[in-house]
């Protein structure tokens, strides 16, 4: 079987740590690209150098030409300004919107039947511009968020509790802001509702601290954002679609109707396989967790609003 191809636009802190997740997890032949030059060639040739001693076969390659792009399978973008202390993630939005409309035409141009999975903030609508631009189905295109949250909130558990990540599962749904949805409902531990092992009080503390999690980083490293868990979230994403694993992950997926919203993408849970996004899966909220997942539904479409493309 002819390996797979998968690029990485943007080789800053992100499109960097990406390539080495998915070159130890041999996802295929990488192509870094950035507007840098020497940066995503550096990065790849060291990374190629790493490859003997941790044994994966994966060529990487770095490089600023779109050309060396072609035909990839999955294109995961990272291009755009990351925010520093006291920066939302919406403070991004007019110089990123330019960026990924760039990297879009180029993409959509050379790769024509990939898989777009979109990280840059704010993610919600990066996504829906990529789409817009792109001009691909919505299947194939997807957004790097609640894999991130939920990985957050399954590490705050398993502090809290301490037992093995491998143990905890958790679902965030809605925007990647502020104003994420993490439900405790659908949090459990070996098959246990987390509703049984933890008080109220403890849990709403974890779930106010999943919500702020990336500020937390920002506010810690003073010079930009988290890099390590979302490399690792979108390459989780990007293993389940070339692999056609079909493991059900939160992302941000385009809604046609699904849980009441249309025309944007948010948060919701999805089954990831190698058309992309293969279903969404609709689950029971309760009166409370619609109303938090409406909120950030509005909060979206006002930002998509704003954005002209
Ligand atoms: P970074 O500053 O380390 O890297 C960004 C890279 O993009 C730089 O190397 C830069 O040269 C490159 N770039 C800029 N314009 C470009 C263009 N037109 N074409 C190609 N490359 C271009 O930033 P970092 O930390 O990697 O974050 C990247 C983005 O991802 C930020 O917008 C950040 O907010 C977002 N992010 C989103 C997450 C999510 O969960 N959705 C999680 C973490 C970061
Ligand atoms: C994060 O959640 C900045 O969106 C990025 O860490």
């Amino acid at each position: 079987m002819a390996r797979k191809k998968l690029t990485i636009v943007g080789a800053g802190n992100v499109g960097a740590h990406a390539a080495v997740w998915a070159g130890i997890k041999e996802l295929g032949d990488i192509v870094l690209i950035d507007v840098v030059e020497g940066v995503p060639q550096g990065k790849g040739l060291d990374l190629t150098q790493a490859s003997p001693i941790e044994g994966f076969d994966s060529a990487i390659t770095g490089t600023n030409d779109y050309k060396d792009t072609a035909n990839s399978d999955v294109v995961i973008i990272t291009a755009g300004i990351a925010r520093k202390p006291g920066m939302s993630r919406s403070d991004l939005i007019n110089t990123n919107t330019g960026i990924v409309k760039a990297v879009v035409e180029q993409i959509a141009k050379h790769s024509p039947n990939a898989i777009i999975l979109v990280v840059t903030n704010p993610l919600d609508v990066m996504v829906y511009v990529a789409w817009k631009v792109s001009g691909f189905p919505p299947n194939r295109v997807i957004g790097l968020s609640g894999a991130l949250d939920a990985a957050r909130l399954k590490a705050f558990v398993a502090m809290e509790l301490k037992v093995s990540v491998e143990d905890v599962h958790a679902m965030v749904i809605g925007g990647h802001a502020d104003e994420m949805v993490p439900l405790p409902r659908y949090c459990s531990i070996a098959g246990i509702p987390l509703t049984q092992l933890l008080k109220k009080e403890k849990i709403d503390t974890i779930m106010e601290r999943t919500k702020k999690a990336g500020g937390e980083i920002v506010g810690l490293l003073k010079t930009g954002s988290a890099f390590y868990a979302p490399s690792a979230a979108v390459v989780e994403m990007a293993e389940s679609i070339i692999r056609d694993k079909k493991r059900i992950i939160p992302c941000a997926a385009y809604c046609n109707g699904k849980y009441g919203v249309n025309g944007i993408f948010v948060g919701v849970p999805v089954k990831l396989g190698s058309s992309g996004v293969e279903e969404i899966i609709e689950i029971e909220l309760n009166a409370e967790e619609k109303k938090a997942f409406d909120n950030s539904v509005s909060a979206i479409r006002k930002l998509v609003e704003e954005i002209k493309i």
